[in-house]
């Protein structure tokens, strides 16, 4: 039974092929969360044009990302799964909260000073007030709940405040969201060349996609920075040693993890068999998903219906919410 006291949402931008970052960090706790709660998870389409302004691509990675949401596990009966670009209101509520959100606090966003470094010939004002437009989605749905991994920590804070400021400029309307995983904390999945987190961006050899073919699981992993070993017994793992442990630990069974935790610490370690292990793990993990997501993504009238149900149930949430916006705000003008 949902618990309609909680509201779930999240979203992830169409700019690749998934990878296990957004897997870890998000998709495993919405399948999980479509059980417990009233879900409305989207393909975030408009925030992908701050950093991918050419759309010829974007109706195929939108159908991608959806395909990877539902081969994971995700049901479009039972929660709201949708294209953002769908929900005008989304853009409503963004152009109020704009003139709640100041230029410093934007401008000192991490992922901002990323971008302006990443694209300095793209600094344009939808990448400067990106934490408004995220802010807008998950407030049009007073939701409470948002999972996501570490990296959108600030996002989060900044969405609190601007829920707030609005609350306090114009009257109660909602709640507080707070970034949400079922662990005891945020998810971070370390790239495979012991810098960073996995992303869709960087090092495309770093990176474990869903989408990938078995061989190149196994050409990644292999791949993956190791050293001689340790020299002393227990001693501490250099980053990139924690990181391969780190991702044992996502898809491997508690017995593998602890061998070779074992062989670590008595110095007996052999990283060649353990990545050998780690990759073949990768491979069972990954394939049955990928295998599941090209079946349905070959099937367009089937994501097409996905996206118009999910659609419908967004927006009848969304209209909800901004006529309460509209009259907290004073600009229903009809009203007696
Ligand atoms: P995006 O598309 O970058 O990532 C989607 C989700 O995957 C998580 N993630 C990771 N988690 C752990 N380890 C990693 N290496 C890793 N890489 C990515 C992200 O934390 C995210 O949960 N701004 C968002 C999209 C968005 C959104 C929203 C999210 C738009 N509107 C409303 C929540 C609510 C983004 O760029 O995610």
């Amino acid at each position: 039974m949902a618990d309609k006291k909680n509201i779930v949402m999240s979203g992830i931008r169409p700019t690749g092929f998934l990878h296990l970052g957004n897997y870890f960090g998000a998709v495993k706790n919405y399948v999980r969360m479509q059980e417990e709660f009233e879900c409305y998870f989207m393909v975030a389409d408009l925030h992908s044009l701050t950093t991918h302004p050419d759309t010829k691509e974007l109706k195929l990675n939108v159908q991608r990302v959806l395909s990877e949401n539902i081969a994971c596990g995700l049901d479009p009966e039972k929660v709201a799964l949708y294209c953002q670009s769908h929900i005008y209101e989304t853009s409503e509520l963004y152009l109020y909260l704009n003139m709640l959100a100041y230029k410093g606090e934007l401008e000192k966003t991490v992922t901002f000073k990323d971008k302006v470094r990443q694209h300095p010939d793209n600094v344009n004002a939808g990448l400067l007030t990106y934490p408004v437009l995220q802010t807008a989605d998950i407030i049009l749905h007073r939701a409470t709940f948002v999972p996501v991994g570490k990296d959108q920590e600030q996002h989060l804070e900044m969405a609190r405040n601007f829920a707030n400021r609005f609350n306090h400029r114009y009257g109660e309307v909602f709640p507080e969201p707070q970034a949400f995983n079922y662990g005891s904390e945020l998810v971070k999945v370390p790239s495979l060349d012991g810098g960073g987190k996995m992303s869709k961006s960087e090092n495309q050899m770093a990176t474990l996609y869903l989408s990938d073919d078995d061989e190149l699981i196994r050409k990644k992993v292999m791949k993956a920075k190791t050293d001689a070993g340790p020299t002393e017994p227990n001693s501490v793992k250099p980053d990139y040693i924690e990181n391969i442990f780190l991702l044992m630990k996502l898809v491997s069974s508690e017995d593998v993890v602890k061998k070779f935790e074992d062989d670590y610490n008595n110095c007996s370690i052999r990283y060649g068999d353990m990545k050998k292990q780690l990759a073949e793990d990768m491979v069972r993990f990954i394939a049955p998903v990928r295998e599941k997501a090209e079946a349905i993504r070959n099937d367009e009238k089937y994501l097409k219906d996905v996206m118009e149900k999910g659609a419908e149930k967004a927006r009848k949430s969304a209209r909800a919410t901004m006529t309460l916006v509209r009259e907290v705000m004073g600009l229903n003008y009809f009203a007696p």
